[in-house]
């Protein structure tokens, strides 16, 4: 699978393990910086996951930062982008089936190297599954109406 990662300088350290790990499986990973501890802007590197999905260069994307909150926000300003912040497997794996997400956002400061990687394989490895859950998604994608 193609993906891309970014991080700002909290989570580059996660990111960098993550890109060698998916790297070792045999996926095309796309590595969108930043790379050393010096102290950045995660809405930059949001935008730069956000703008590699939207534009179908790659499938999926991960973005890291301290939380995974700021850089989650400014994953989902990019409305064909739905990047779900997880903690746990079970929420990576919901977010596919519920959201067809396909950018995961992880905190790299709130858990530890193992508990992502779970987390991503469930991110990479779970089907969205459609039905009663295709229009919502589809929703997501819309513009706010004066009506809402
Ligand atoms: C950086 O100090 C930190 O604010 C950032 O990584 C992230 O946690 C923001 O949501």
């Amino acid at each position: 699978m193609r993906i891309a990662l970014a991080a700002d300088h909290a989570g580059y350290l996660l990111k960098d393990e993550l890109a060698s790990w998916l790297r070792e499986q045999g996926h095309d990973v796309r590595d969108l910086g930043t790379n050393g501890p010096q102290s950045v802007d995660y809405p930059l590197f949001g935008r730069k996951v956000a703008r590699a999905v939207a534009s179908g260069e790659v499938e999926r994307g991960i973005a890291v930062c301290g939380t995974g909150i700021g850089i989650s926000i400014a994953v989902n300003r990019e409305p064909k982008c739905r990047c779900a912040r997880v903690g746990d497997p079970l929420s990576a794996q919901l977010a596919r089936e519920h959201n067809d997400a396909n950018v995961l956002a992880l905190g790299a400061r709130l858990i530890g190297s193992e508990m992502a990687k779970a987390c991503v394989a469930l991110f990479l490895g779970t089907e969205f599954a459609g039905g009663r859950h295709q229009p919502r998604v589809d929703q997501l994608s819309q513009e706010l109406q004066e009506s809402d």
